[in-house]
């Protein structure tokens, strides 16, 4: 494996370097409730900028799918982002033409508006590619967290500039290649949140080399209604329901699923919470957590792991009163990745809960869905266009 990392390119004073960053970070309004995503950028920002090369700051926020949306914008993330870095950091339209960015980016550190509000990033646009590449002369991927994406600022700006990898890139392909080959045995991954189109696909990838997967959140409601219990008003899709049945044929002994799970209703306009069995969820049910006796269950797992990959809350954690499954298990794996067994979280929501908890881990990864294809063995197209899978 090869990568061609920042920290050895030459001749960088003078040039201006587009730099992908993963600014895809909770807020509440304007505030950013994690900076870990924006942090992981400061050290190669300020590599380049000893070197005297200018910055062009590429990132996303949400899945706008080309539209712009005001709500998506990513003018708090360049404020708390200046505050970082002590220097303003000045938001600029896509729309801007390729001389005002010019201009700006003499002058200080540029970030331009969510590329996902030009329809040709999820495309993997060439024409967006080079309309980008017109604006400098090198590229650096500072953004593992995008690299499962083929997406134009991820995979077909890099084919058109000189391309390099970020410090923080480099450091996390570099610690997750090492857990991925000799991680200690018996592996065991946990497995929630809501992003599951994404993950189902991966824990098929994974499986062979789990002992055991742990799902909760979001993803556990399509293998329940798989299973054929009802889930009432809870987020599921039809077409991942159909990826679980077929995961539950195949491996469904090594699919750990909740037996009991907290459910709202919506007759107050508090967030409130029902203990229910999963066979006795109603139609007017919202799965928001996992239950008691489910946690018993996956602690008893927990406790044999050599290592454990965790990508993704077991419930819906923005509320107090249902984050008290993924606050257990968290201080269960806590005290584990303090003794012998080896943790890996991966993600924005995972992550940041377990900073804002106080809990322990090995390694944090920025990346939730891309750390999981990346353990799974999958071939990343952001680390591909780096070319990273090229053989010596
Ligand atoms: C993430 O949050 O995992 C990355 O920013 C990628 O976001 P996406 O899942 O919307 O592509």
């Amino acid at each position: 494996m090869i990568f061609k990392s920042i920290a050895t390119a030459k001749n960088l004073h003078g040039k201006t370097a587009l730099v992908r960053i993963d600014t895809n970070v909770p807020l509440l309004g304007k505030k950013v409730l994690d900076d870990s995503r924006l942090k992981e950028a400061v050290s190669t920002i300020r590599f380049l900028e000893k070197r005297g090369a200018k910055i062009i700051l590429l990132g996303h926020l949400g899945r706008p799918k080309g539209k712009f949306k005001s709500k998506l914008s990513l003018k708090p993330i360049g404020y708390a982002l200046g505050k970082l870095l002590r220097q303003p950091v000045r938001v600029m339209p896509l729309s801007s033409s390729a001389e005002v960015i010019k201009q700006a980016t003499a002058q200080g550190l540029v970030l331009l508006e969510n590329i996902r509000f030009d329809k040709g990033e999820d495309i993997n646009s060439s024409d967006l590619a080079k309309r980008l590449a017109g604006l400098g002369q090198i590229y650096v991927n500072e953004a593992f967290s995008c690299s499962h994406r083929q997406a134009a600022s991820i995979v077909a700006l890099p084919s058109k500039l000189s391309s390099f990898a970020g410090l923080g890139l480099v450091h996390e392909v570099e610690a997750l290649e090492k857990v991925r080959r000799s991680g200690r045995k018996p592996v065991l991954a946990i497995i929630g949140g809501a992003k599951i189109s994404d993950k189902l696909p991966v824990i098929a990838k994974l499986l062979p080399r789990l002992k055991a997967v742990l799902v909760g959140g979001g993803v556990a409601n399509n293998f329940l209604k798989a299973k054929g219990y009802k889930i009432g008003r809870s987020l599921y899709s039809q077409a991942e329901v159909k990826i679980a049945k077929s995961l539950l044929r195949r491996a469904g002994k090594k699919i750990i699923l909740p037996v009991d799970v907290l459910v709202d209703q919506p007759k107050t306009k508090q967030a409130e919470a029902w203990l229910k069995k999963v066979n006795a969820i109603s139609f007017n049910d919202k799965i928001v957590d996992i239950g008691i006796e489910s946690c018993i269950i996956f602690s008893n797992y927990l406790k044999k792991a050599g290592t454990i990959f965790w990508s993704g809350p077991l419930g819906l954690v923005e509320e107090p009163n249902w984050r008290h499954a993924t606050l257990a298990i968290g201080r269960l794996v806590s005290a584990l990745a303090r003794r012998r067994v080896y943790v890996v979280v991966g993600g924005g929501d995972t992550t940041s809960f377990f900073y804002q908890h106080s809990l322990s881990a090995d390694y944090f990864s920025t990346g939730g869905s891309a750390m999981l294809a990346f353990l799974a063995g999958e071939k990343l197209p952001g680390l591909a266009a780096l070319g990273y899978y090229q053989k010596k």
